[in-house]
């Protein structure tokens, strides 16, 4: 979904999620497991004061595990459980509805105490484009819903969606918020992993950005794939390197454009294996 996000728009989708987040029990804050921290938004954990929040790492299927795991230690809280799910092939959701469950557990055995029903989870979920919002939503519902985000002048009813097996509500409009531009090294991220569109930022920055990630994070992975015995130091000379290995050459030179294109291709559809581009470490948060 393209959404150009000016300051108005903003304004609008904070209200639209602070409104909707009156008539939850739980919030469900979709990031993606490969730039988690990038991946949200700073304006969550002011809206949702109060309301026990379940972190889903999505596309856990494309991260790197390891990083994974530091993130759901990271990012846990008392009141804030942290699951990682791969929702385009259904995984992780029985652990997303256990998460979900424990937030709510305290509240819940006070209200059977009374003898009153507990009723199902009312849950919003919320997060920035391209994340995965939809796709979590249909797997939990287990059919296809056509989801449509708000309308600007559509005044439409909330519309609850249960899921399959019963012990949850969702609403069916994702909250959804913009990503964070204001650092240069979070836009990067967003666009490396196709969260945000290549022509917002330039495309042989983003493919520099990355090499340079690669060379660091995951030199034999990179090695591998491009079969290069070495990494050159410098990521212009990677980048080219990579082209020229893979016959990007056009009037004696390497294509610099194609070769950027191959490299965040690759990146994006998994060739280069499984890869996180941020740790809790970069965050300080480990
Ligand atoms: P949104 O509502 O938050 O905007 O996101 P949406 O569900 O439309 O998902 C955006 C893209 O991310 C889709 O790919 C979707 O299939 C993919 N996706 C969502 N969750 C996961 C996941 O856990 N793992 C992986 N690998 N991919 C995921 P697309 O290319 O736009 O569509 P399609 O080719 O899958 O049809």
């Amino acid at each position: 979904m393209a959404i150009q996000w000016f300051p108005g728009h903003m304004a609008k989708a904070r209200r639209q999620v602070t409104e909707k987040i009156k008539l939850i029990d739980v919030v469900i804050e979709l990031v993606d497991a490969r730039v988690p921290q990038s991946s949200r938004n700073p304006i969550v954990d002011e809206i949702t004061a109060g309301k026990p929040r379940l972190i889903v790492l999505n596309k856990a299927d494309m991260a790197d595990p390891a990083v994974t795991d530091a993130w759901l230690k990271a990012f846990k809280r008392d009141d804030v459980e942290v699951v990682a799910v791969d929702s385009k092939h259904s995984k992780g959701l029985k652990q997303l509805m256990t998460g979900a469950e424990k937030l709510m557990k305290d509240k819940h055995d006070r209200m059977r105490e009374k003898g009153r029903n507990p009723g199902p989870i009312r849950a919003l979920i919320i997060g920035i484009p391209n994340v995965g919002k939809s796709t979590l939503i249909n797997r939990l519902a287990g059919r296809n819903i056509a989801i449509t985000g708000d309308r600007p002048g559509v005044t439409k009813r909330q519309q609850w969606i249960k899921m399959k097996g019963g012990e949850m509500e969702l609403l069916d409009t994702p909250g959804i918020l913009w990503p964070k531009f204001e650092d240069q090294l979070v836009g990067y991220r967003l666009a490396a992993t196709g969260a945000i569109k290549d022509e917002i930022l330039n495309l042989d920055d983003i493919a520099l950005y990355t090499a340079r990630e690669l060379r660091t994070r995951y030199p034999e992975q990179l090695k591998d794939r491009f079969k290069l015995e070495e990494l050159p130091e410098d990521a212009v000379e990677l980048l080219e390197l990579i082209g020229k290995k893979r016959g990007l050459i056009s009037g004696g030179y390497v294509d610099f454009e194609k070769a950027s294109e191959l490299l965040l291709n690759e990146l994006r559809h998994e060739k280069i294996g499984r890869i996180s581009l941020e740790t809790p470490a970069d965050h300080e948060l480990a």
